[in-house]
Order: C-alpha cells, then structure tokens, then sequence
C-alpha cells in the first residue's frame, strides 16, 4: 500500500494580505491560520488563501494559542516576516524607524521555543542579517535542535519580474534544510512586459472597468509633460531642462535617475515598494502609457496572479494602505520555491527518522551563520 503523503502545516505570522501564504499553498503546504494585527489583511488573507485570520498583535500571543492554530498530526512550520518598514498608521507620534520593529523578531523565537514547530521559515531585508537581534534569533534557534539557513535571494532568480532582493531563513529540527538556489537563468528573467503588456490600458486617474485594482494615480500638469518626455528605461536627463526638478539640478547620485522614470519593457521591475502607483517615488512610470503603474500591475510584478483579491468587493481601493500591503509582500513565487523545498526537505527526512534518533539529529554539522 502505498505511503499517505505527510500534511505539511503552516501559520503564517505577520501575514498581511498572504504573499507568503500563498506561495507555501502553491508549493502544495496548508495554511492552517494567518496573523496581522492590521485588519486590512482580513480580506485578503481569506479570500485567497481560504484560511482563518486572527487579528492579533504577535507580541499578545501565548505559544499555547499558537500550539491550538496547527491541525494533529501534521508536520508544523511556522513562517514569519517582521515588518521590516516603519508603519506609522499604528505607531503615530512613536519611534518607526524600522529597528523599532525588529524585536518582533524576538517575539517570532519566543513563539518557536514554546511550540518547537518542526519547520521555521522567516523572510526579510537582506541588511537584517548584520543586526544583533538576528544573531540572537539564529543563535536561539541552533540552541534550540535547529539546523539553520539563511541567504539573500535575488527574486529573478526565483521566476519574480522583479529586481527584489530579500533575506530568506529556512531551520528545521528534522535535518539540515537549505535556502533553495534560484534556477531561472538572467537571459530567462521574467520581464515587465511579459507581465503587464496584455493588461487593458488605462487613463492616468483612471480604473479600468473590469478590475478595480487596475487603477493609477492621476498626474500633475507637469508630471505629465515630464513622463511623456521620458523614455523606457531612461531617466529625467533627457527631459527639457524646465521640466527637471530642483532634487534634478543638484542630484549626482545614481538614486535620483530611477525617480519620475518608466520602467523598461524587456527588464524585471525594479523594486516594488509600498509607493509604487507614485510616479515620482521611483522607476515606477509604465513602459509606455502616460502614467505610473497600476495597483494591479504592482501586484503582478510582485508575482501575484492576476486575479488575488485585495480588498472587499464594496469596499472603495485606496492607493495609500494597497499600496503599502502590495509593497510589503513576499513575492509568492520566491514563497513557492522556498515551500517546495520544505516539501521536499520533509519527504527526505520523515523517511530518515524512523531509523534515526532525533537526539543524533540534532547533532548535525551546523552552517556558519
Ligand atoms: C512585511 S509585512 C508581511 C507581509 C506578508 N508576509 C505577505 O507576504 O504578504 C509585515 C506585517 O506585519 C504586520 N504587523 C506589524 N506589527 C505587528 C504585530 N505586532 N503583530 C502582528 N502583526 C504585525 C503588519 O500589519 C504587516 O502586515
């Protein structure tokens, strides 16, 4: 008879509208339960991913409410990405600056040592990786029976039309785990056109009448003179010198060339921040359309299928709090290479175990961190 395929069980902390989630689902992992302390996930989070949402700060969290979220008899993993930007709509007169969101981290172990979930995934900047609360999560962790992983991920790699870059940890207790390599060579990145070329075009302060969420920002008088003298993967020194912004005349540096700039056709985007419908926040103008991008087509170049639902079907789309939940996602696609390896790692290792006593587990070479 053959073997029943072992139930491999996330929770998702820190969840917000699922990017997360929904790569692990793709990756054939159930998501037993997500949690955000912002209600704007609630949506979201169980229209696509079809799983309870716990409104629920983490750092109010027992391990025992976290222990109840997991079904039996399945092999746990928690998964978890700190906020790694400031979110002054809850902290309004409060230090956000982003090391002021780091010790959620250290909520993240303190839910791992009471509940030991067989599996641990966290995503997050890559600068992350030079901080001591991320020293002491690894340290923590090896302390605790894991084997640890962790690498910066170029999110091309991972088949995202997106120059992303993000920290990816992977530990588990049953074995030594590793981040997986991204396979997808540079003459084979996924591009912005690929993506977006097919997508109905839109006025800019315009939706488009079948998607909501296609929908961009209106442009100023001179906005709109600048980008239509801006070029596909150009920047505003081709523009006519009255045009150019005061930031333009004294900017030398390399950063000031990617705002009010189109992004290029045959390129991954650059990447997608929580301000990426804001033509003057980056390399955020379409190829081709006089305008900046959509909500939609940020999201698409996040690698959200085009069809994940944002926001409630009577609820109004507002570019702000979209912005920063599209922004502030794992791209799925790196979530789903990142699930199939646990996928895999877990098929290797169950079988192993039988014959293997955890106490020699745990003893296992560990990575340098
Ligand atoms: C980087 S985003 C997570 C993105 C998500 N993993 C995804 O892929 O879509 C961080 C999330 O942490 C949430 N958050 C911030 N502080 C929190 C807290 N104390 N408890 C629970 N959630 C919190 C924010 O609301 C935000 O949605």
């Amino acid at each position: 008879m053959a073997a029943r395929p072992i139930k491999i069980s996330a929770v998702d902390l820190f969840c917000g509208v699922g990017g997360l989630s929904y790569g692990l689902l793709k990756a054939g992992i159930h998501v037993a339960a997500g949690v955000d302390v912002d209600d704007s996930c609630d949506y979201p989070f169980r229209a696509n991913i079809d799983a309870p949402f716990h409104r629920r700060d983490v750092r109010e969290i027992t391990a025992d409410e976290l222990a109840a979220m997991w079904p039996g008899k399945s092999v746990r993993v928690l998964a978890g990405c700190a906020p790694c930007q400031p979110f002054s709509s809850y902290r309004r007169g409060v230090d956000t600056s982003q090391e002021a969101q780091w010790p959620l981290v250290d909520e993240m172990l303190r839910l791992i040592a009471g509940t030991l979930p067989e599996i641990v995934t966290m995503e997050n900047v890559p600068r992350i990786v030079s901080t001591a609360i991320f020293r002491k999560f690894v340290v923590g962790l090896r302390e605790l029976g894991y084997s640890v992983d962790h690498s910066s991920c170029f999110c091309p790699a991972y088949g995202v039309p997106q120059r992303r870059r993000r920290m990816v940890l992977v530990a588990s207790l049953l074995g030594p785990i590793a981040v997986p390599k991204g396979t997808v060579p540079s003459s084979e990145y996924v591009t912005v056109r690929q993506r977006i070329e097919g997508l109905t075009p839109v006025e800019h302060g315009q939706a488009a009448a079948d998607d909501p969420l296609h929908k961009c920002r209106s442009l100023s008088d001179t906005n709109l003179k600048r980008i239509r003298q801006s070029k596909p993967g150009g920047t505003w020194e081709q523009w006519d010198e009255e045009l150019r912004a005061p930031c333009h005349r004294k900017a030398s540096g390399s950063t000031f060339r990617n705002v009010y700039a189109r992004m290029a056709w045959d390129e991954p985007a650059p990447t997608i921040t929580t301000l990426a419908y804001n033509y003057g926040a980056g390399r955020f103008g379409h190829p081709e359309q006089d305008r900046a991008l959509t909500l939609r087509e940020a999201a698409i170049l996040q690698s959200f299928p085009e069809e994940y639902e944002f926001v409630a079907p009577d609820q109004p789309v507002q570019f702000a709090p979209l912005g920063r939940l599209i922004g502030n996602a794992v791209p799925p696609r790196l979530a789903e290479a990142v699930g199939t390896a646990i996928v895999d790692h877990v098929a290797d290792h169950t079988k192993q175990k039988r014959s293997r006593p955890r106490a020699i587990v745990q003893q296992l070479p560990l990575p340098a961190v």
